[in-house]
């Protein structure tokens, strides 16, 4: 055993699969396979195992990937974790000051205000600045250890920065919030939706229930985030304001909240509360209100706790966003993939500054559960950014004149039969023509991640469809600037751009192609397995089931979904439209003999004659790759103008260097 090198590749390893995880978990964008990854995991898993006085706590076989659980084992918190008393209205805020100041004979207090975030509230314990362990909340003395699943959000330090004015104690309980933003909350249920799976009810759920997943791969895979905000037992420190010891927190590299405040009296407080409901609805998660904090840690201890709740601190909650209105009637949407939703459509009411007059229900089981009728009186919710939802229905208000829904069992849209595929809650409709589809169908193809066709959002391909102008995405490209500027609101300049771009469109990735046809379970992700698979349209449409299931992660449902989308007649009418309009695809080079195959190429600074992405398509179709870092892989550095410090890395690590123009004869240019 040569102990240097293996050493060496540890560092390496490491460094490898942090920028595979990058690609995966962050960036839904994975360049290598799953078994070429846990190849990767195993090879560093046994040489660490070889050198344990190597361990690292913050190194990738510490995060990802453990085992299902059959149940999460139960922690007791070393320190119970308390809950807190609500006040609903200014006068009991100031109610809550008086008692203080009353206690501690004393005239004025001073408080850290804080958002009060909506998520779930977890334990996190380090010891010597490790993560060892972490667990949900429970009953506050007993919650489930959630370690694995803890270890894979990213922004958790496996291990507390160090620094002078910043010791790391031998042992320390942080609290804080996990919890989901709002966007990729929705772009979740979105997902779930569309997969025939029961959406969360709000984002605190969804984080809930990804947080205690016995799974900790399905956890790495949800946009978890967290904010810490307190401590339970520590040695070793003693803090003497609370706002001392968040500091210390940020320091040790835990994620504080920004907005957090010290407050020098109980009118700021106030103002904070008032200042922090106007900006709820523009931050990127939930918050239901504000938490007020004595400052002074002796105090805090002096004040001691009533039953569960400490003196000390108060949840100051904002008026739920409700309201009350009639439903008027239940239309049902239908989705890209012939989901058909229940829409309530009600009487416009403000909720919490919003006027709303429709909400979602999802599905027809969530219809029947909550027993929402058309002429009920119905409480309604708008939570931050989310779609407002029916809460409940106010049953007294009954007159018994009320309609109970019923999903329609053919598509409001086309008429075609509408199914419900076993195990699966939503209903679909089947008609691969239905207008509705169609509509959201070339949207979705012209989508940001797919095509990319600026200027062609929702209403657009809705208007250009019920115009005649396109049926499918093909007809697009067929489209003359007279026909746009014919139609309502396209202005001459505006048809031009939209014509300029459509044709732009042309020689799209073929992983974006693939992706923008919009097959049943062919997301951004599994489009890009297939691309590097198959290289070429022609392969893939040729393609038979057994083809498509050798590919790892593509199990047989997507397969069947796959060879299903190709045989379909219109579907290869819409493929023959849109060869003959000069759609064509970029072909990935996946001959073994390629001239760059296996050749590694990283960019620094400006390319003169291309773009970077135009370099990488030529560089790819060459059969080569391109990564964002240097390693030891990394075959050429092409060097543009304004290099940036992957130029000193390529030298100090003897990499070849090599210029643009030297670039561009290499790629045959
Ligand atoms: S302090 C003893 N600070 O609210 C102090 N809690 O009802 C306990 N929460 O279980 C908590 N944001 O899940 C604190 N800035 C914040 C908070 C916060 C949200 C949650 C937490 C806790 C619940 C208390």
């Amino acid at each position: 055993m040569n102990k240097q090198a293996d050493l060496k590749r540890i560092a390496e390893l490491r460094n490898i699969i942090e920028y595979h995880n990058k690609r995966y978990y962050q960036q839904d964008a994975p360049e290598i396979s799953d078994t070429e990854y846990d190849r990767l995991m195993r090879e560093l898993q046994d040489l660490e195992n070889s050198y344990p006085e190597e361990f690292s706590a913050t190194s990738p076989t510490q995060r990802v990937g453990a085992a299902p659980l059959a149940r999460f084992a139960s922690f007791n918190h070393p320190t119970p974790m308390f809950s807190l008393a609500n006040a609903f209205s200014n006068e009991e805020i100031v109610e809550f000051d008086n008692r203080i100041k009353r206690l501690a004979g004393v005239d004025n207090i001073s408080y850290v205000a804080e958002p009060k975030l909506d998520g779930l509230a977890v334990n996190l314990i380090y010891e010597d600045g490790l993560f060892i362990r972490g667990a949900t909340r429970g009953d506050g003395t007993t919650g489930e250890d959630v370690t694995q699943n803890l270890k894979t959000i990213s922004s958790l330090p496996l291990k507390m920065k160090r620094t002078s004015h910043n010791p790391v104690p031998s042992f320390i309980e942080i609290r804080g919030e996990v919890y989901m933003e709002k966007e990729p909350f929705q772009k979740l249920n979105l997902r779930r939706i569309e997969n025939g799976e029961e959406p969360f009810a709000n984002p605190r759920n969804a984080a809930a229930g990804s947080l205690r997943q016995l799974d900790s791969r399905i956890t790495a895979r949800r946009p978890l985030n967290l904010f810490l905000y307190g401590i339970g037992d520590v040695k070793d420190i003693n803090f003497s304001t609370h706002w001392e010891m968040l500091q210390a927190l940020a320091g040790w590299g835990f994620p504080v909240n920004k907005f957090i405040e010290k407050s020098y009296d109980i009118n700021s407080s106030i103002k904070y509360f008032e200042r922090i409901g106007v900006m709820r609805e523009k931050l990127p998660y939930e918050i239901d209100g504000i938490v007020l904090k004595v400052n002074n840690i002796s105090l805090q201890k002096n004040l001691g706790n009533v039953s569960r709740n400490p003196r000390w601190a108060l949840a100051c909650k904002f008026p739920a966003a409700q309201a009350t209105t009639v439903v008027k009637e239940i239309v049902v949407g239908v989705g890209r993939m012939g989901t058909l939703t229940p829409v309530a459509i009600m009487d416009p009411v403000n909720v919490g500054g919003v006027m709303v007059s429709r909400a979602t229900m999802h599905n027809e089981d969530e219809v029947l559960k909550k027993d929402v009728r058309v002429g009920d009186t119905v409480v309604i919710q708008r939570a931050g950014d989310v779609i407002p939802e029916v809460v409940k229905v106010i049953f007294e208000k009954r007159t018994g004149k009320e309609k109970k829904f019923k999903m329609p069992t053919h598509c409001p849209q086309c008429g075609s039969e509408v199914v419900r595929f076993e195990g699966e809650v939503a209903h679909r409709c089947v008609n691969i023509s239905c207008p509705a589809q169609l509509k959201e169908h070339i949207r979705h193809f012209a989508s940001r991640g797919a095509m990319d066709i600026e200027g062609l959002g929702e209403k657009v391909s809705a208007q250009l469809f019920d115009a005649k102008l396109i049926a499918d995405p093909a007809d697009l490209y067929f489209l003359s600037k007279e026909q746009l500027t014919a139609l309502d609101r396209q202005a001459e300049k505006s048809a031009q751009n939209l014509i300029d771009a459509i044709n732009k469109s042309k020689n799209p990735l073929l992983d974006k192609f693939i992706y923008a046809l919009g097959i049943r379970h062919v997301g951004e992700r599994t489009a890009k397995l297939l691309a590097d698979h198959f290289g070429s349209m022609e392969n893939l449409m040729a393609s038979k089931q057994e083809d498509l299931t050798v590919i790892n992660e593509i199990g047989p449902e997507i397969a069947v979904s796959i060879v299903e989308f190709f045989h379909e007649q219109k579907n290869i009418d819409v493929m023959n439209k849109f060869s003959k309009a000069g759609v064509i695809p970029q072909k990935k080079t996946i001959r073994a003999n390629a001239p760059l195959q296996g050749k590694s190429f990283v960019f620094t600074g400006t390319l003169e004659n291309m773009g970077r992405n135009e370099a990488k398509l030529f560089v790819e179709n060459l059969g080569g790759t391109i990564h964002s870092s240097i390693t030891k892989k990394t075959t050429y550095v092409i060097a543009g103008s304004d290099p940036g410090s992957k130029l000193d890395k390529a030298k100090s690590s003897g990499i070849h260097i090599i210029t643009e123009e030297e670039f561009l004869k290499l790629i045959g240019r």
